[in-house]
């Protein structure tokens, strides 16, 4: 089982001290907080109309392409009877050919883009923002996505839509994203032109153009999200040039086209929160940290401050040390080796031996140096252990049905690091998606970067016996969620979005992703890839969300 590292251990110690230099006088702000409508970031949290505004919420990338707008509604009220109040959602939905039927946003084709703003295009995401008014939640936008496997495309070997049982847009990856301009609009097809080649930048600046704009004066929106986990590669392999400077100076140049635009909302990343404190940075900066006087937010009871705090450059001098101790100490394990298992092809690309990929740099992420830019207002990263190890060694990846305890610790101290790394920074972080598959949810787990589920596939039989594991108990992760929420809140964690809603007795339509169960004329589930509620578990997970809605506040 893997332990705490040394270095986790360290920034407990930092984060607990950080109360204790924080002086009294720092609970009354400074300047009067800005009493907008829209969502903004002071003093290492986000404040909307003048108060605080911390969150749990939840993420439903489907919800705007449901057919029935009384579905949308009935769910979003479901959402806000379990206390929550932020909805993560896909503003993407491109297509390579005209749906039959279905939403669709963008036509991505023949070497150019069409932007549907008819009432199955842009106009599924004013209903979304509308509806989510009347039950007073706020949307998180993700622009794009890194993942979009299609058929036969190698290395990737998947099937998709008619060949699956799984229909257009079941699948959080089926929605098109940057993969879509990558294939239309490059010669080489590397995943990485996406950051860098100027045609496919010249799309979709002019899909964020028609997007952006849209929703520039609506305070229901909480910020736009970049992209949903950008990294150097996808099912698409990365060039061998990709870093982690690529994919920041793409943050830095997009965030500065969308505040151009909109210049009422905050930007954030999406990215997965990946370290790398060896990586070359282009926005960190040492000494002395950016905001060396964050003032708390107003109606805030912990105390956030960077003033007693190691700065950023010794925090993660700190940390490597810590990490390369941590290494020298602890052997190679038995077992599967799939590190680096969603790794970008290069191997030049890691940074230095002997660390966890989550912290060497190898998926092109450097979550501080993007946090760092200063058209960034606040963090935000994931938790998915059954995707990824987030151990800072290089042990082998361990699902989390063979090590319970090691994951919930290992996502404990992801979170706590995160929240170390954003007030190193002087900014609110948000928890944008976590999750775990259990065993009722194996049968229909699909990873994001697959489009089968693990437990069927030919071509991942072999992982789903081995790396996949074969899920937790329902009661395992209720524990897991409510010890995650927990840590969370205590860490100061802006808010935390659970991954994903589900929803029963929706109309199934065709062109959605809403089938019926029973044949014809019988009501509908949303989709589930191994991380829906629906079940046993299910009042459990809303009570503990809500449980978690209340503490947060
Ligand atoms: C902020 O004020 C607006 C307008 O009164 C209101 O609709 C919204 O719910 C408020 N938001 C919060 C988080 O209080
Ligand atoms: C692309 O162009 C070809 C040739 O003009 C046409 O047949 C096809 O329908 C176009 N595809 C789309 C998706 O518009
Ligand atoms: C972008 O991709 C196109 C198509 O492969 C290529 O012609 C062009 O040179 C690329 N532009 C840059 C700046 O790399
Ligand atoms: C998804 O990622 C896993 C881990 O890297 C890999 O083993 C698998 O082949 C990938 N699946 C697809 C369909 O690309």
């Amino acid at each position: 089982m893997p332990s705490l590292s040394p270095w986790f251990v360290a920034l407990l110690g930092i984060a607990a001290l950080s109360s204790v230099f924080a002086s009294p006088t720092r609970t009354i702000p400074r300047t009067p907080p800005p009493t907008s409508p829209f969502a903004t970031a002071s003093g290492g949290g986000l404040v909307i109309n003048g108060s605080k505004f911390s969150f749990i919420g939840t993420n439903a990338y489907w919800l705007p392409y449901l057919n029935s707008d009384d579905d949308i509604s009935k769910t979003l009220a479901d959402m806000s009877a379990s206390g929550i109040t932020v909805v993560r959602t896909w503003a993407f939905n491109d297509v390579t050919e005209i749906p039959e039927a279905g939403s669709w946003l963008q036509l991505i084709a023949n070497g150019t883009t069409t932007i549907n703003t008819g009432p199955n295009g842009l106009q599924r995401l004013d209903k979304i923002i509308e509806l989510a008014a009347e039950h007073n939640i706020y949307v998180l936008f993700s622009l794009t996505n890194n993942w979009n496997p299609v058929a036969n495309e190698p290395p990737t070997p998947v099937r998709r839509h008619n060949e699956t049982p799984l229909p257009r847009n079941f699948l959080s990856n089926d929605y098109g994203g940057m993969d879509a301009y990558v294939r239309e609009f490059t010669e080489t097809k590397t995943h990485d032109e996406f950051y860098t080649n100027q045609s496919v930048r010249k799309f979709f600046e002019q899909y964020l153009q028609a997007v952006i704009s849209r929703f520039a004066d609506n305070p229901r929106l909480l910020a736009w999200e970049l992209a949903n986990d950008p990294r150097c590669s996808s099912s698409l392999v990365s060039s061998p040039s990709c870093t982690t400077q690529t994919i920041t100076q793409w943050h830095s140049d997009i965030a500065k086209f969308v505040l151009s635009i909109d210049p009422n909302h905050l930007v954030t990343s999406g990215n997965q929160g990946f370290f790398c404190p060896d990586c070359p940075k282009l926005f960190f900066n040492p000494s002395p940290p950016p905001n060396p006087v964050a003032s708390p937010v107003p109606g805030g009871t912990r105390k956030r401050s960077t003033r007693g705090l190691m700065g950023p450059s010794k925090l993660f001098q700190m940390i490597t040390k810590e990490r390369r101790a941590a290494s020298r100490a602890s052997a190679p394990r038995n077992g599967i080796k799939i590190r680096g298992r969603w790794t970008a092809s290069s191997e030049a690309k890691r940074q230095a031996g002997g660390i966890g990929s989550a912290f060497d740099g190898s998926f092109g992420v450097d979550s501080q140096d993007i946090l760092s830019i200063p058209e960034i207002g606040f963090g935000s990263f994931q938790l998915f252990p059954d995707q990824n190890s987030y151990g800072t060694i290089p042990t082998q990846f361990t699902p989390p049905s063979s090590d319970f305890t090691g994951t919930v610790q290992q996502g404990t101290a992801w979170i706590q690091a995160q929240a170390a790394s954003a007030l190193a920074v002087g900014k609110p972080v948000a928890l944008t998606g976590f999750g775990l598959v259990t065993q009722d949810n194996f049968p229909a787990f699909v990873p994001f970067n697959a489009t089968f589920p693990v437990a069927t596939s030919p071509n991942q039989k072999r992982q789903s016996t081995g790396s996949f594991g074969t899920g937790v108990t329902d009661d395992q992760r209720l524990s897991a969620y409510a010890t995650w929420l927990q840590a969370g809140i205590q860490a100061g964690l802006s808010g935390m979005t659970q991954y994903q809603w589900s929803q029963q007795n929706l109309q199934p339509a065709a062109g959605t992703f809403v089938q019926s169960p029973n044949g014809p004329g019988t009501l509908g589930t949303s989709p589930n890839d191994g991380y829906g509620i629906l079940g046993t578990g299910e009042s459990g997970i809303q009570q503990t969300l809500q449980t978690a809605s209340q503490n947060i506040t």
